[in-house]
């Protein structure tokens, strides 16, 4: 188990464990009986992963003296909402769960914001551990501090800070997750590594197969070393003021993508092929090099990830998803371009203008 800390809000003082491998989620129960002992932990999971995961973990919790309750709902991002939020808050006053409490999050990341928000505002906030159980949760979702849900008309619109006080990615539990999730949250990992780390994107190069099949050292040093540096981008700007932006590269020309699909691309498929173009575009911008450009795409597509849009996408729905983006500021719609894999625009502004005609000039016939 690889184990490491990260602190945020230095002096406010919130120290976060994170311990990482196969055997991790041994040692979360060792640790909350150490540091807890006496209080209800609450489980939140949803209904996949309660009988493969969550049920476990909740025995062996039990089993070793604790208080336990365990809250199931359905899974998917369509009950990323309020309504499931209520639902699950009504069942913490049944059981009068008081501020004594802490939350576990054992899922993927619908799981960890939707029951991350619920720890947030319970009591106006409840000691929250992340159990990320699918990939995306490992590298990405469970790190952080970022919880909330979804309006019809707007992901992750309702939502509020609340940092983690451990997390525990035991990447055994990779192995149930259903394979579409598994590869799509490689885009995560290549953009981690596109971002901040070019030995770790030559790294990734060389051992694409072995994460294909899931071979567990891999998976530890890839979910570790994502970790660590998506941790480090947050430790050192949390509220997202200045350079936690560049974890946006690849997500501006992404999400306008997904909406313009109706979300019929997953989010992992759609900031695929927004790094691409937003490669592409950040060639011209930043100078960011063709060679670097094509190792980007391929490496996408080692795992099995599409880098270009699909067709009968319709441009003017990609402009006014453009448009509507919550990072834009001043009316402006802005990027986050690398300058080389592994290097990002200096100082606090990484971002720059982006005109949104320049967006997927392949699919844009259509009127700007
Ligand atoms: N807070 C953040 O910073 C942040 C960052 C990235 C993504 N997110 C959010 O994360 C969500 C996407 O995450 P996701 O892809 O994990 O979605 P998810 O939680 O819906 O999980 C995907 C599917 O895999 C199942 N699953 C999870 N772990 C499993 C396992 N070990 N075995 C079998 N099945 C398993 C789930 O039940 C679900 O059906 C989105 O809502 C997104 O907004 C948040």
């Amino acid at each position: 188990v690889r184990e490491f800390e990260l602190t945020f809000r230095p002096g406010g003082g919130i120290s976060c464990p994170v311990r990482i491998g196969s055997g991790a989620l041994a040692r979360l129960v060792d640790d909350l009986r150490r540091e807890y002992v006496a209080r209800p932990l609450v489980l939140i999971s949803d209904d996949n992963v309660t009988p493969l995961h969550a049920e476990g973990l909740a025995g062996n919790l039990r089993a070793s003296g604790m208080t336990v309750h365990l809250l199931e709902f359905p899974s998917g991002e369509a009950h990323k909402t309020r309504e499931t939020k209520a639902g699950l808050e009504d069942r913490l006053l049944a059981l009068a769960v008081g501020r004594d409490a802490v939350v576990l999050a054992v899922g993927g990341g619908v799981t960890g914001d939707l029951a991350g928000f619920v720890a947030a505002t319970w009591h106006r906030g409840l000691p929250l551990i992340q159990v990320p159980t699918s990939l995306v949760a490992m590298v990405d979702a469970s790190i952080g501090g970022k919880t909330g849900v979804d309006l019809p008309s707007a992901k992750n619109q309702i939502g509020a800070f609340h940092q983690p006080r451990g997390i525990y990615a035991d990447v055994t539990v990779l192995q149930t997750l259903p394979e579409p999730y598994y590869r799509h949250g490689f885009a995560e990992v290549v953009k981690t590594a596109a971002v901040a780390d070019r030995d770790f994107f030559a790294w990734l190069e060389s051992r694409a197969g072995e994460l294909l099949d899931r071979e567990a050292a891999e998976l530890e040093e890839t979910v570790g070393r994502c970790a660590a540096l998506k941790g480090a981008v947050v430790e050192a700007d949390e509220r997202e003021a200045g350079r936690r932006a560049v974890l946006n590269f690849g997500h501006t020309a992404g999400h306008a993508l997904e909406a313009a699909s109706g979300f019929t691309m997953t989010h992992g498929q759609a900031v695929s092929v927004g790094m691409v173009e937003e490669g592409r575009l950040a060639a011209e911008d930043t100078g960011f090099p063709q060679e670097d450009l094509e190792r980007l795409r391929r490496l996408l597509v080692s795992f099995g990830l599409p880098v270009a849009a699909p067709p009968g996408i319709d441009p003017g729905a990609v402009r006014k998803a453009l448009l509507a983006d919550k990072k834009n500021r001043g009316g402006k719609v802005r990027y986050a371009p690398p300058v080389r894999i592994g290097e990002m625009i200096g100082g606090e502004d990484v971002t720059v203008d982006l005109d949104p005609a320049r967006v997927f000039i392949d699919i844009s016939q259509g009127p700007v």
